[in-house]
């Protein structure tokens, strides 16, 4: 699969400080890539680079497989869908007047694709209200009609739940999937909320301070909150043999010296204690735990 968005070094200075620090970001088609990062990480400025809201002061950015000019704010717009931070409205127009702005600035052709984004998120019934009478959750949900009403290829949405009800949350998380699935619409979302990253994204890319610390794959994520039998050895080696050759056991993980992780469900952790004793493999301790992808964040965030 190729990749649909990269940079490479990215970054962006204001005064001495690097908001954004040389970020490599790989972004493969039809894949939901979660960014992730606590408050004032650099994921809106981040995301603001690659729409050309703002000029990155080094790095390059590669889009749909081609350099874009990063001097200029040119971007393939019609490509791409967007919300960044709140989505900005006229409040004195109604939510379908100011999807018809939208409409035509993107030259769609078809005027029915606004009422389509309007019941996809749910708002036909107040599509004729002004959007100074929506509440804060409509036009939340008014911005994401309004990023997908011209069926761009690429979506960055910066936190889109912003504001919205447990409900609504689960509604607009459907949505993408729907969207990255169905529609083979890559979907760049950023978050400082793990578990809603988690959910929903095949990549997280996890950004501290201004540098994208780490990439994980889902295979990775979905192997971090497996559950684990650990256990304290004198010998590891020995014990990681018996494990393999007297128990079949293959899943399993020398993590550090003297420390072995059983991943999986455990039938039966008398055995193994029983062969270890057996073959002069001393334990110190056993015990199952769980990692979770929110221990690492935690531990690579600080
Ligand atoms: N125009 C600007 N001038 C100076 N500093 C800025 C500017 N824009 C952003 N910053 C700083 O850059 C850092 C990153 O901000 P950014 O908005 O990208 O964070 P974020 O990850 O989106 O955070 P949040 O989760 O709060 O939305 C912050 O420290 C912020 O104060
Ligand atoms: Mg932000």
């Amino acid at each position: 699969m190729s990749y649909l968005l990269r940079t490479y070094n990215l970054t962006k200075s204001y005064g001495d400080t690097k908001v954004v620090n040389m970020v490599n970001m790989n972004i493969r088609k039809g894949e939901i890539y979660g960014f992730l990062g606590q408050n004032g990480a650099g994921k809106t400025t981040t995301m603001r680079m690659l729409l050309g809201l703002i000029k990155p002061s080094s790095g390059e950015i590669e889009m749909f497989g081609e350099k874009v000019k990063t001097t200029s704010y040119q971007r393939p717009f019609k490509r791409i869908g967007s919300i960044i931070e709140t989505p900005g409205f006229y409040p004195n127009l109604t939510g379908e007047e100011n999807l018809e702005i939208h409409r035509r600035m993107m030259g769609v052709p078809d005027k029915k694709a606004i009422y389509r984004a309007l019941e996809e998120v749910g708002l036909s019934r107040a599509r004729n209200k002004k959007v100074k009478a929506y509440s804060l959750g409509m036009k939340q949900r008014l911005g994401i009609a309004r990023a997908i009403l011209h069926e761009p290829e690429l979506l960055l949405l910066d936190e889109p739940t912003n504001g919205l009800d447990p409900i609504g949350i689960k509604e607009v998380r459907k949505k993408i999937l729907e969207l990255a699935h169905f529609k083979n619409i890559t979907v760049l979302i950023s978050s400082h909320i793990l578990s809603e990253v988690e959910q929903l994204a095949d990549k997280i890319g996890i950004i501290h301070q201004g540098k994208l610390l780490k990439e994980l794959d889902s295979e990775t994520i979905r192997k971090m909150n497996r559950r684990y039998l650990e256990i304290r050895v004198n010998n590891e080696n020995k014990a990681a043999v018996l494990l393999e050759k007297k128990l079949n056991i293959p899943d399993f993980q020398v993590v550090e010296p003297g420390v072995i992780r059983i991943y999986g469900e455990i039938e039966d952790a008398t055995m193994i204690s029983r062969l270890f004793i057996e073959q002069n493999v001393d334990i110190y301790e056993m015990n199952v735990s769980k990692d979770t992808l929110e221990d690492f964040f935690v531990k690579l965030t600080g």
